[in-house]
């Protein structure tokens, strides 16, 4: 048995999704813990690219049992279109996704709870993907407004609470907005009872069901989504998403201990991108930003909002390993870098006049953190064919090197491309 963890350690988007699909090979399960429709996974082969962002990157095996864990804030209408755009490309899930009878549901007054609070914050809001998480998990926090998926099925008491929950969202989002059209609570209701019949087939006790494939020896793997920058109690706070996107969230987040993980895999970027608010010390907002923005395709899955794009920062990818507990690195879309004259890696922070390699807890000293850089002498050859590390020219084996050195973890996966094929396994 091999119990497996990929976890992001930069902002999100490190190409996930990618190491996702190419491990689910080796395993039977597959399973999301934390986040929801926020996440945007872009996976492909076969000359097909798939998308996905509720559904485990795993649905894409046949034969896999991909699990949404107690973790995540499920939109049902949104896992619904996924799960009809999928079946047009030829891909069928219904026999293998469970989803969590403890997971809670997003319902239609989360969304504006976040497009309203988003809107009144102005300069100051966060940048969310307006998909009602961070609104849903605020609930989930408070208990008494929340809505499991379990609560789905036993109708007379949802009907009686939604009939306060709804009220109240409704005081508040007029509150914040004038022109707020307030929701009814028998249509709410109604919709809880549509989502109920459709989610039927894949709702179950999911932490029952992974000790039992613990029991019976099966490979199973967690798939993170966002990165540790966003995680609430270890990112950037308050420029973070509202759940524990370390590895943090696996235990909470599925009810298997972490120490049964026997391999996590931290992914990064060879270089650092960030979709949001929030300081960013190596960010290039210049001509160098934008060609890396050109080259790695570099705007949102979920919102198509531009990447902000940055060198590679070993000190804010070295907390999210350390956080994670990572025991090696995937680096991705190195291919990206190729063309550029020279390149650059933080290897620390100058804050106040003083030298750190500790990433700080307050957004504040982070946008005063001056990166302390060391140069690395760029390749103008394509890398996107080469299968073997050491095929790759000299100035990409030296980059990959300082990397691991800086992270102090060895890279043992090397990404030269957006398909399965396009890897070098170390
Ligand atoms: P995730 O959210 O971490 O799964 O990452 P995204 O899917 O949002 O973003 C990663 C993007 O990079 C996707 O469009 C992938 O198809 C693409 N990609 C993955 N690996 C590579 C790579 O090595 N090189 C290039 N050029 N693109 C890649
Ligand atoms: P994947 O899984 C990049 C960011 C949003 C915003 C902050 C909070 O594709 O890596 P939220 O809607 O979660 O309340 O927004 O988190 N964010 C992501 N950034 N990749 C993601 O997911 C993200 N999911 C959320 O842009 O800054
Ligand atoms: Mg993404």
């Amino acid at each position: 048995m091999t119990i497996t963890s990929v976890v992001g350690l930069q902002w999100g988007d490190e190409a996930k999704g990618k190491i996702v699909d190419l491990l689910t090979d080796e395993h039977q399960v597959v399973v999301r813990y934390q986040g929801g429709n926020n996440a945007g996974h872009t996976v492909k082969f076969d000359g097909k690219t798939y998308k996905l962002s509720l559904l485990p990157t795993g649905v894409l095996r046949p034969g896999v049992t991909a699990i949404i864990g107690n973790g995540v804030v499920v939109n049902p209408e949104a896992l619904q279109k996924e799960i009809d755009t999928l079946r047009a490309q030829g891909v069928d899930i219904s026999t293998n996704l469970l989803l969590s009878d403890r997971a809670h549901v997003i319902l239609p007054y989360h969304v504006a709870e976040d497009g309203a609070s988003e809107r009144s914050y102005k300069k100051d809001a966060i940048g969310t993907t307006g998909r009602g998480i961070g609104f849903c998990y605020r609930d989930k926090a408070g208990r008494s407004q929340a809505v499991r998926v379990g609560d789905l099925y036993h109708p007379a008491s949802l009907e009686q609470r939604l009939d306060g929950i709804v009220k109240s969202k409704n005081h508040v989002l007029s509150a914040l907005d004038p022109e707020f059209q307030p929701f009814a609570s028998s249509d709410i209701f109604a919709l809880t009872q549509k989502y109920a019949t459709a989610l039927k087939p894949y709702v179950t006790d999911t932490v029952a069901w992974l000790h039992r494939a613990i029991k019976e020896k099966r490979n199973i793997l967690f798939e993170g989504a966002q990165g540790s920058l966003l995680d609430v109690d270890h990112g950037t706070y308050p420029y973070v998403t509202s759940s524990n996107s370390s590895s943090a969230g696996i235990h909470p987040g599925s009810g298997v201990p972490e120490r049964l993980i026997d391999e996590m895999i931290g992914v990064v970027k060879a270089y650092t991108t960030r979709v949001g608010g929030g300081p960013f010390p190596t960010e290039l907002d210049n001509e160098i930003g934008q060609h890396i923005r050109d080259v790695g395709h570099e705007y949102g899955t979920v919102t198509g909002r531009p990447r902000r794009c940055g060198w590679f920062d070993a000190v804010a990818a070295g907390h999210g390993a350390k956080i994670c507990g990572v025991d090696c690195i995937s680096l991705m879309l190195l291919d990206v870098l190729s063309q550029l004259d020279e390149l650059k890696i933080c290897e620390a922070y100058e804050i106040g006049g003083e030298r750190t390699t500790d990433f700080p807890a307050h957004v504040e000293d982070l946008a005063n953190a001056k990166p302390i850089y060391r140069t690395i002498p760029g390749w103008k050859t394509d890398i996107c064919g080469v299968t073997r590390l050491a095929d790759l020219p000299a100035g990409a084996r030296k980059y990959i090197d300082t990397i691991g050195e800086l992270m102090e973890k060895p890279v043992k996966i090397v990404s030269v491309g957006p398909d399965r094929a396009q890897t070098i396994l170390g």
